[in-house]
């Protein structure tokens, strides 16, 4: 990793190496003060071996938006103990400053006067024309507002400050979304009037702190993102920015279109998405450029630097997830780091006005630092089931120095993991069934596969001090006349390999599992119809993945019926029934069962009866959500109660 861990300049600022955790917003924030929680997670990025740490979103404005504010000298000393914070480890720390491409206080006023929907509709009307409402005035006060901010940003000690080249900076320099006749609008030159007028009051308030610019620029063929300009008007706003003063650039795709295309979930996009974008930036630019977008692994980020593309690199979700990236790397201990699986349960979190949470880092979020410190007193410790939430449990309560024995019904660890990332666009989730068989392997925990025991014998052989019951979930079959005919299987039978599917099937049930088997079997040139009870399918799929299953559906032909329940399953197919009563038979060779799951025995009777401490956690959970977060969250804690 010769390129990688390389000192760098951003003009008078040294960076130890070319690793930046790029600008994310977390929901740390209350009421745009820094939280213990705001500190913790920036200093464990820092204290991972990050170069540059950029903290996303820095509202130069009041705001309704779950970020850190700097509109007033009150927000200065929390920033200022952040700043401290991330220096003591060693890290240099950027603010990346923006203005919304909103009016805050007028959707205030429509939120107050006419509730949320009307509040909702504003901000959407805004978000395609706020630029171009703004008079002349409000520019003028739009950067005074900037001016302020760059002042408390250099009292409070960042060391760069970063111009938000989306949200309204991107918006001016589009194309696409700025429509304005005067000296703001039109020709590129125009265009770009706003951004260079921001880089210059900036640079004139504090000449001393360095600016970076991330150009956030738009595709056109397929047209991808609106709040940015195009890969070419970019290399020539990239000299302009220069001459203003900008000293390095942060190059991403540009907002405003899908979120699924800024913050690509696993399988959607490449690796290294927007790599080719920083390219043509470096290709003009006479400052670094940093390249972001799905970077992940260790060699193919090398080798962005080493092939020229770009001078340092950007890894978001994949820091989020392992703040020991960097340090793991420079160690060569790849082994023991979490690596991201690009599920964009983070994104979902924020979206859903949640803080930012981590599936498969359960620590990731707490407002103290958390410590796997050892146990006051070694333990027997036996786990039930080893998948996810049960190897969790084991390996962290091994390196808590527990004597741990992990028992497992089927020849293999993983539990539903191998099913989950069975559809090829899923297969990123195999990098968390590696890193968790492989800790359990480092940790020496005691695996016992193909376990068929009874629960009672093996709590009278083993003799545990407290046991972990991880079962899980089996999947249901909807007990419809003919249900048990040989041509209907599940869609766990089908995700594993072990059930034959004929050239017509239908899937019964319309959620992830039923989509997912679809996009498996539909490659394949099977004829799929799903049939879905609800309105909808892929209910509660992350809005960043779901435009591409619909377009994925779309690409392979496959038939979607709603409002539909089965009603029973014949030789050649099966009847479904529609809301007022009328059936509909559907022909197909194979039906597929994804009708959803049951909670698996957890042995409380057996357990309780010899008053053993015991934790019950992941799917097998009373209420568990049935998510691989949940898995991974309760297997944590319970790992660390033992
Ligand atoms: C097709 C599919 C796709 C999915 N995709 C996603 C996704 O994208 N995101 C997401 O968040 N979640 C997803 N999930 C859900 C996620 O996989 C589960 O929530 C998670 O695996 C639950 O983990 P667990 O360890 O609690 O249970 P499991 O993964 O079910 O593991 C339980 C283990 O216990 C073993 N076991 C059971 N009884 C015994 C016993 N008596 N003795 C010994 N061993 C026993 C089982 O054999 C199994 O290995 C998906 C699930 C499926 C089926
Ligand atoms: C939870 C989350 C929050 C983000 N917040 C911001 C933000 O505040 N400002 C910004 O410019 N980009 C933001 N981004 C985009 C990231 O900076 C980055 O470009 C994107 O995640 C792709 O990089 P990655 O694949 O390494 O995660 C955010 C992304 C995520 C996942
Ligand atoms: S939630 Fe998923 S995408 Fe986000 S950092 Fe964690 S593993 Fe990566």
């Amino acid at each position: 990793m010769r390129h990688l861990f390389r000192p760098i300049d951003l003009g008078s600022v040294t960076l130890r190496n070319r690793i930046v955790f790029p600008p994310m917003t977390t929901g740390y924030e209350e009421k745009g003060m820094v939280t213990p929680r705001s500190r913790t997670f920036y200093r464990n990025i820092a204290r991972g071996g990050a170069g540059l740490v950029i903290i996303g979103d820095v509202s130069v404005q009041p705001s309704f938006a779950p970020t850190p504010f700097v509109h007033d000298d009150t927000f200065v000393p929390g920033l200022r103990q952040l700043v401290d914070q991330v220096h003591a480890e060693g890290a240099r720390i950027a603010a990346q400053l923006f203005h919304q491409e909103y009016d805050t206080a007028d959707i205030g006023r429509v939120m107050q006067a006419e509730g949320r929907e009307a509040a909702r509709q504003q901000l959407h009307r805004d978000m395609e024309d706020y630029c171009n409402r703004l008079t002349a005035d409000d520019i003028a006060a739009i950067l005074d507002r900037f001016r302020g901010a760059a002042r408390r940003v250099r009292a409070a000690g960042f060391d760069l400050i970063q111009v938000h080249g989306d949200r309204l900076v991107g918006m001016f320099t589009s194309g696409l979304l700025n429509k304005r006749t005067d000296q703001y609008g039109g020709p590129l030159r125009n265009r770009a009037r706003f951004a260079l007028e921001v880089v210059r009051a900036i640079r004139e308030t504090v000449p001393d702190v360095p600016i970076e610019y991330k150009l956030s620029i738009i595709r056109t063929d397929p047209p991808m993102g609106k709040a940015g300009p195009t890969l070419e008007e970019a290399q020539v706003l990239a000299g302009w920015l220069e001459e203003a003063g900008v000293v390095s650039f942060h190059v991403a795709l540009a907002d405003h279109g899908s979120i699924g295309d800024t913050i690509p979930a696993m399988g959607t996009q490449p690796y290294g998405c927007f790599a080719d974008l920083a390219e043509g930036i470096t290709r003009v630019a006479h400052v670094p450029v940093t390249a972001v977008g799905r970077i992940l692994d260790p060699g193919f980020a090398e080798g962005l630097l080493e092939s020229g593309k770009a001078d340092l690199v950007g890894i978001g979700r994949g820091l989020i997830a392992e703040p020991g990236w960097p340090r793991g790397v420079e160690r060569g201990n790849v082994d023991d780091l979490r690596m991201c699986i690009m599920c964009n349960h983070c994104a979902s979190s924020l979206m859903s006005n949640q803080p930012l949470r981590c599936a498969i880092n359960a620590t990731v979020g707490e407002p103290e630092p958390v410590t796997i410190a050892p146990a006051a007193a070694r333990r027997r410790i036996l786990v039930i089931g080893g998948g996810p939430a049960g190897m969790e449990a084991a390996h962290i309560a091994a390196r808590r120095g527990h004597e741990v024995m992990l028992v497992e019904r089927e020849s293999r660890l993983g539990g539903q993991l191998p099913l989950c990332s069975a559809p090829p666009y899923k297969h990123e989730i195999s990098r968390l069934t590696q890193f968790l068989t492989n800790q359990v392997a480092r940790r020496n925990v005691e695996v016992r596969l193909g376990a068929k025991t009874p629960v009672s014998d093996l709590l009278d052989e083993i003799r545990p001090d407290a046991v972990v019951v991880a079962t899980g979930a089996s999947p249901v079959r909807l007990p419809v006349p003919g249900s048990d005919r040989a041509n209907v299987v599940t869609a766990w039978d089908v995700l594993a390999g072990s059930a034959a599917v004929g050239p017509r099937a239908a899937i019964v049930g319309g959620g992830a599992v039923g989509v997912e088997t679809a996009l498996l079997l539909a490659p394949r040139g099977i004829q799929i119809t799903i049939v879905e009870m609800l309105e909808k399918i892929a209910a509660g799929e992350s809005p960043t993945i779901l435009p591409f299953i619909h377009a994925q559906l779309k690409r392979y032909g496959v038939r979607v019926l709603t409002q539909h329940r089965l009603a029973s399953v014949e030789a050649d197919g099966l009847s479904a029934a529609a809301p007022d009563g009328t059936t509909l038979a559907i022909q197909c060779d194979t039906v597929v069962m994804a009708t959803g799951t049951w909670r698996n025995p957890t042995f409380g009777d057996e357990i309780g009866a010899r008053g053993l401490e015991c934790h019950v956690v992941g799917d097998c959970t009373d209420g568990s959500p049935g998510t691989l977060a949940g898995a991974i969250h309760d297997g944590f804690k319970a790992g660390m109660s033992v």
